[in-house]
């Protein structure tokens, strides 16, 4: 019998290069994202290069109970979700007295609840099934605080512990929850995150959102706790360890603001 994947955040970035590497492996894709059109651009180009089923629904994330509302039409009509992708997310770049509170809020529902609660909703199915692979997409943010994105870093830190705590829950069930950290990555995230004032995407390497999606997808099917792409950003994680706390904060500040 196929398998399906639930994909947030595909119209575009990570997710549409995650939707792809599914679709290749023939596994069938429920796509989620705000853009319907843009989904149905992906959708489209997929279907006519594979052959597996594409369902798109059009979803924020950032709406409170969306999480349910996704879960509940999915069940309704019959879906068993094998794989789950929490790769919706948004950045915030500023100071948390200058920023916007409502962007702040929606960051925290989109990066942060939705993720926890799709886990544990679809987890559980999963579960009871005796198999199923979770993909959260933290980020290299999850390692230190980030002043001038704090939101954003402490959301990524919150989902990077998060993940790994449930994947350990989870041993000997046959699910399990992997949390990808990938640095500065060519997607629409810089635009989005309004960063023309940071330093991230100059003072840190960029990765192509193909490699960085390659990677996740091959440490989810592997079942690692932790897919980390590239080794310059392990070096940095090990050299982290050994940093005083004050001094990653520094060197944060400095990635994010050039300050
Ligand atoms: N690019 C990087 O440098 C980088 C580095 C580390 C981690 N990440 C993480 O990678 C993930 C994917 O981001 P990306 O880099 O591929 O950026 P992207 O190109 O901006 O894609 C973000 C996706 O999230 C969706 N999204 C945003 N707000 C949403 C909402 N309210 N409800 C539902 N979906 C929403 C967007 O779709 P709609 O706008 O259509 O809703 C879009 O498909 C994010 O979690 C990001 O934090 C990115």
């Amino acid at each position: 019998m196929s398998k399906t994947a639930l994909i947030t955040g595909a119209t575009g970035g990570l997710g549409e290069v995650f939707a792809e590497l599914f679709a290749a492996d023939g596994i069938d894709l429920v796509l989620t994202a705000r853009n319907l059109p843009k989904m149905e651009k992906i959708a489209e180009r997929i279907r006519a290069k594979y052959d597996v089923k594409v369902e798109l629904i059009p979803q924020d994330l950032s709406v409170e109970s969306s999480a349910e509302i996704l879960y509940e039409d999915l069940s309704s009509r019959g879906f068993e979700i094998d794989f789950l992708v929490n790769n919706a997310g948004f950045g915030d770049f500023g100071r948390l007295i200058d920023i916007d509170w409502q962007r702040e809020r929606d960051l925290i529902g989109v990066n942060l609840i939705a993720p926890v609660r799709l886990t544990q909703l679809f987890a559980k199915d999963m579960v009871a099934r005796g198999f199923g692979r979770v993909l959260n997409v933290a980020s290299i943010a999850a390692w230190t605080p980030g002043p001038y994105m704090n939101g954003y870093f402490a959301s990524k830190a919150y989902v990077y512990s998060f993940s790994q705590s449930v994947h350990q829950e989870l041993k000997g069930t046959g699910v399990t929850v992997t949390a990808l950290c990938p640095g500065p990555t060519q997607t629409g995230f810089e635009k989005n995150a309004e960063m023309k004032n940071s330093n991230m995407f100059k003072a840190l390497k960029v990765m192509d959102a193909r490699f960085v999606a390659k990677v996740g997808y091959r440490d989810m099917m592997k079942g690692k706790p932790i897919s980390v792409p590239d080794w310059y950003y392990k070096v940095y994680k090990f050299i982290l360890r050994f940093a005083p706390e004050c001094l990653a904060r520094r060197i944060a500040a400095w990635v994010t603001a050039g300050k």
